[in-house]
């Protein structure tokens, strides 16, 4: 079985998982980059100390600056100092233009800050002359990435949890779909829905779930035709029953009443045998239709069996022509001698029936394919063209029948069609082009046993 389910959830849960870490680091550097900057506010506020503490120490009023200094630190809670830096190379050494551009004694306010130091950082504003510096540690109120960990929080675990539930729940609604529409088709069909389906529920999707979809409406298919056979063979067993229990009912009143008893009793025995033969026939077709068992435990040589149906055949319809074809023998093998010579005897007794006195019926055998071939031909009325397969139809009567042979009751081709193909072979009327019914019946030589 293909996997395909597998490979349906597994593509979106791997992509969406490597796609939900890259957008987690991603947008935790991000924002923990964007978060590293003094904000632009406080950047102009340090740089307007710079300017005014590079005023007041040009003014050369150093109480001034000392007083604002102090009175900075207080306000602020920091450290802040005007400092020089002088720098003195010595033994003949020279400061590079590189060294004297980079040299700071602490940072500039628009460089990133290091969030993870504890200790705010000192931040330097370079007067004019460049080696005059108003130094101030960050106050704490400006210091940036005050939010970091609850930005790092809704990033590394509210908003994994929230995609791997939406996803989740993609997951659970495409799972359930067709589980949904089987747990409902399930229920309608035990309320007695028989024509209930759920793969034409399931649109174009194609898995293990449509496949399972699709087991069930053949489960329904096969349950759902079954118990409509079974309650139509009961209608019509029930209905078929009727008639000679009511002649029965009638034989015995008239017992009861002293008429004629001699006559009654053949008769009661008689409607007890069409009873019995036909419930019979009625069981075993409800077995055939229930079990569809496979009938190959037999080996048979079909021109005896042929040979002996013909005798008798010939002994009961003596004034029929009954002629056979047959080869010197045909024998076939995983077969049911019981069941096909029931399903040919029907057959033969049929064409016997139909056809009228004096008429001819020819049963004619021969190899065909990897079988053979059995063909009964009559003399009868045949069949209307619309009604060839219908005659195989349990129950199932022509009206000319019914006019012709009352006591017939439809049973026969029914039985003989799934004796047949439970023994592998098939069985088909058509009308003879000079008038009659051809039946043509054909069995496999040989078959291998069902496990
Ligand atoms: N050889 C035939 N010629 C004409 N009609 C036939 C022939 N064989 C069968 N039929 C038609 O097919 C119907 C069904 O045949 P089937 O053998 O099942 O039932 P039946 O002969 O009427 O009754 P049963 O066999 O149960 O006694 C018959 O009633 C008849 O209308
Ligand atoms: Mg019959």
């Amino acid at each position: 079985m293909t996997r395909r389910l597998f490979w349906k959830l597994c593509g979106p849960l791997a992509l969406g998982t490597l796609v939900l870490v890259w957008v987690v680091t991603f947008l935790g550097d991000e924002t923990e980059q964007k978060m590293s900057f003094i904000a632009a506010q406080h950047q102009q506020t340090l740089k307007h100390w710079g300017t005014t503490a590079e005023q007041l120490y040009y003014a050369g009023d150093e109480q001034a600056l000392a007083d604002w200094l102090a009175e900075l630190q207080a306000r602020e809670n920091t450290w802040a100092a005007v400092v020089r830096s002088d720098v003195q190379p010595l033994a003949g050494s020279t400061l590079s233009a590189q060294f004297q551009e980079g040299f700071r004694l602490g940072r500039n306010v628009e460089w990133k800050i290091h969030l993870y130091f504890t200790e705010n950082p000192i931040m330097d504003l370079t007067f004019a002359d460049g080696h005059t510096h108003f130094l101030v540690t960050l106050p704490q109120r400006m210091r940036p990435g005050t939010y970091l960990p609850e930005v790092k929080l809704l990033l590394k675990v509210a908003l994994p949890l929230a995609v791997l539930m939406l996803l989740a729940s993609v997951i659970y609604h495409y799972l359930m779909g067709p589980l949904r529409q089987l747990e409902l088709a399930t229920r309608a069909f035990s309320e007695g829905n028989l024509g209930v389906r759920v793969r034409p529920l399931l649109g174009n999707r194609s898995d293990e779930l449509t496949a399972l979809a699709e087991t069930f409406d053949r489960m329904a298919e096969r349950t759902g035709d079954l118990i409509l056979t079974q309650r139509q063979l009961i209608a019509d067993l029930s209905h078929e029953l009727r008639t000679p229990l009511t002649r029965i009912d009638m034989a015995v009143s008239c017992a009861e009443e002293g008429i004629d008893t001699q006559d009654f009793l053949p008769r009661i025995r008689r409607e007890c045998r069409v009873m019995r033969s036909l419930v019979e026939d009625a069981l075993t077709l409800a077995w055939l239709e229930n079990e569809q068992p496979s009938l190959d435990h037999d080996n048979l040589d079909l021109t005896d069996l042929l040979d002996s149906i013909s005798e008798d055949a010939r002994y009961e319809y003596p004034a029929h022509v009954i002629e056979s074809s047959l080869p010197d023998q045909a024998e076939i093998s995983g077969s049911s001698q019981r069941a096909l010579a029931q399903a040919i005897e029907n057959v033969i007794r049929n064409a016997c029936l139909y056809t009228p006195g004096g008429g001819h019926v020819r049963v004619t055998l021969q190899p065909d394919g990897d079988g053979y071939r059995l063909t009964i031909d009559d003399e009868g009325p045949g069949v209307a063209d619309d009604q060839l397969e219908l005659i195989f139809t349990p129950f199932y009567r022509t009206v000319q029948a019914r006019d012709d042979r009352p006591d017939g009751h439809g049973l026969g081709l029914a039985l003989a069609r799934r004796q047949i193909e439970a023994a592998g072979g098939w069985i088909r009327a058509a009308n003879r082009s000079g008038g009659g019914l051809r039946m043509t019946l054909w069995f496999p030589e040989a078959r291998s046993r069902r496990a």
